[in-house]
């Protein structure tokens, strides 16, 4: 989810365009609270995207104060009752929340009893707690706010507005990311800075524990305990044009075009003119330790982290697991003597990550964060971050980050593997083989047509799909597969290719899309074998082969790359039949129904 407070200016205009820019963090329904500090007071809540908030709003509905919200339906579906912001019976706090209360039922069962609720939100237990400890306690807002909390178990970034006392938004942290902006006579409190940067570039980070008391022209930051915490602002320099969509439709095609330009930034950025690695000493000499690597990641970033395995592998010899954030933050891997985690995550705030890295900090396991997103959560907490300095990414499929996290992992490794005196490494032209994956893609994105040919023919009338592919291309097909799901609806598996024979062959029918990725020397003709194998069977076969392994016929010849980076050219045009076949029947392609960009629950 994400939220806007405002404190002291037009807060209907900054708090929409900031909803707007926020949507990546949900849109499955969304609200607003303004107070004008007249004895004016609006609440305006509407099912599904941010504009039909905007067409319920009447031009009347103004205020200097105002809390909004863009939820990611966790408890409660997506209806107007069960959108923010919340309020208590008696109509006197308004909150709005990212987050996940877990102890609601139990705080609901003790101190609620015969209240009256309108949701079925974990969010609403909250306003109520807060109002009823105000009430029993006879306590002002903020005080009764800070009471509850002490009793609040769970994730949570909240905003809460008392309407005794307008002209304050109070504020809490814990698990769920929140910046503080300052302006010139009025105050902003956002889940990201790049949502509000229009307003102001001068931001203050919160963390977890802290609650605050922000008015227009003073912010106080304290703990639960009242004691005061000092938080030392610092201006963000980031262009706020780079997250628009100049001419074209959807974010996602930008971001596919804009990947030959992040080949050559991280290339330029991270390499020498000797084309030797330029990272961080302590980087390199901490994972130079390591007896073992572990990546941990979700979605497509964990994917990413399946070519990363290679990667540190040939590169560096150390041997490197790969798993779901989920997964390992319950159920712990077995560690080696020495182990280094790696977090690999666009946003920085992936909640499931986040609970990994925790752990490892509690037992003093040195970590890195590779992101997208400067200051964010994951990179505070780790003990080093590499920026993927991919520019925003908006679109909710994410394609130039993938690319990106390969490429720095690839540098990553050669600088580890250097130090560690390992050949491979030392041999791996990675300078060059950039400047190869820059113009290859820029090759593939301008033969964009054809692709697009391709999904209208074979992907949008067809229920489901197949990427096959073996060693790195069975990395790619797991993230081809998701590509084409997420944002197309189409059923779509990744499998490596000669897994197929062994149950799944079964769902090829006549015309079944297979699309087979052949980058892989070792494996190609064997996979051209599995081609045969769903060929004899009916499916409609697409090749996308690599120059040097192409054989006549194949649908997509790409350029050639060194195999350990083939994932940066093969991927390209599975981002492309992705983006067609959402495109073309006529989806929203930026926002895929369910899904939200950056989850900051578990
Ligand atoms: C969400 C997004 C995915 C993304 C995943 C991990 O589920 O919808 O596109 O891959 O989170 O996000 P991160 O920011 O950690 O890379």
């Amino acid at each position: 989810c994400g939220i806007v407070g405002v404190v002291g200016k037009s807060a209907r205009d900054i708090i929409l365009n900031g909803l707007t820019n926020l949507e990546y963090r949900g849109y499955d329904s969304a609200g607003i609270y303004l107070n004008d500090l007249e004895g004016n007071e609006y609440l305006t809540k509407a099912v599904g995207r941010i504009s039909n908030l905007k067409d319920k709003l009447t031009p009347d509905e103004q205020g200097l104060v105002g809390i909004g919200h863009t939820r990611w339906a966790t408890h409660g579906q997506p209806t107007v009752d069960n959108a923010h912001p919340h309020f208590d019976e008696t109509k006197r706090f308004y909150l709005v929340h990212n987050g996940v209360i877990e102890n609601y039922l139990e705080l609901k069962e003790k101190y609620l009893q015969g209240v009256k609720f309108h949701s079925d939100t974990d969010t609403e237990v909250v306003v109520q707690l807060i109002s009823k400890i105000a009430r029993d306690k006879n306590l002002d807002g903020f005080s009764a706010f800070k009471e509850a909390l002490k009793l609040v178990k769970g994730s949570y970034a909240f905003l809460l507005i008392d309407n005794t006392k307008p002209d304050h938004v109070y504020i809490a942290k814990n698990k769920s990311p929140m910046m503080l902006g300052l302006g010139d006579g009025f105050n902003i409190i956002a889940s990201d800075a790049i949502s509000v940067l229009d307003q102001t570039k001068t931001f203050v980070d919160l963390q977890d524990g802290d609650v605050g008391d922000i008015t227009k022209d003073s912010f106080i930051i304290e703990n639960f305990d009242g004691e005061k915490q000092e938080r030392e602002p610092h201006v963000l320099n980031i262009d706020p044009n780079a997250a628009s969509k100049g001419t074209y439709e959807f974010y996602m095609l930008k971001e596919i075009d804009e990947q030959p330009g992040v080949m050559r930034h991280l290339s330029q950025d991270y390499l020498d003119d000797a084309g030797h690695p330029v990272v961080d000493k302590n980087i390199v000499d901490a994972m130079s330790k390591a007896d073992r690597l572990y990546i941990f990641a979700a979605g497509t970033s964990y994917h990413a982290g399946l070519v990363g395995k290679d990667l540190f592998e040939t590169l560096t010899g150390i041997p490197t697991e790969v798993g779901y954030a989920s997964e390992a933050g319950y159920h712990f891997p077995m560690m080696s003597k020495n182990p280094f985690f790696i977090f690999l995550s666009q946003s920085g705030e992936t909640a499931d990550s986040r609970v990994v890295l925790k752990e490892a900090n509690k037992r003093g396991i040195p970590s890195l964060t590779m992101t997208n997103v400067e200051g964010s959560t994951l990179s505070r907490e780790a003990s080093y971050t590499m920026l993927l300095k991919a520019g925003p990414e908006i679109a909710v499929a994410s394609t130039k980050a993938y690319t990106a996290q390969v490429a720095l992992q690839a540098i990553l490794a050669k600088a580890i593997g250097e130090n560690l005196a390992n050949p491979n490494a030392k041999n791996f032209a990675l300078k060059e083989e950039l400047a190869l994956a820059a113009e290859g893609i820029q090759q593939i994105v301008d033969g964009k047509e054809k692709i697009k040919k391709l999904a209208d023919e074979y992907l949008i009338h067809s229920r489901n799909a197949f990427y096959i592919g073996r060693g790195i291309d069975h990395a790619v097909a797991l993230e081809g597969a998701l590509k084409l799901k997420e944002v197309s609806y189409i059923q779509t598996e990744g499998f490596a290719a000669a897994e197929l024979k062994h149950g799944t062959i079964s769902l090829i029918e006549e015309g079944t899309p297979v699309i087979a990725l052949i980058s892989d020397p070792i494996t190609a003709d064997l996979t051209r074998g599995n081609i045969q194998e769903v060929a004899s069977r009916g499916a409609s076969v697409i090749t996308i082969a690599a120059k040097k392994l192409a054989k006549y016929g194949d649908t997509l010849v790409l350029p050639n790359i060194d195999y350990l980076l083939s994932p940066l050219l093969t991927v390209v045009p599975t981002q492309l039949l992705a983006y067609y076949a959402s495109k073309d029947k006529g989806l929203d392609v930026d926002k895929p129904r369910n899904l939200a960009k950056s989850v900051t629950v578990e």
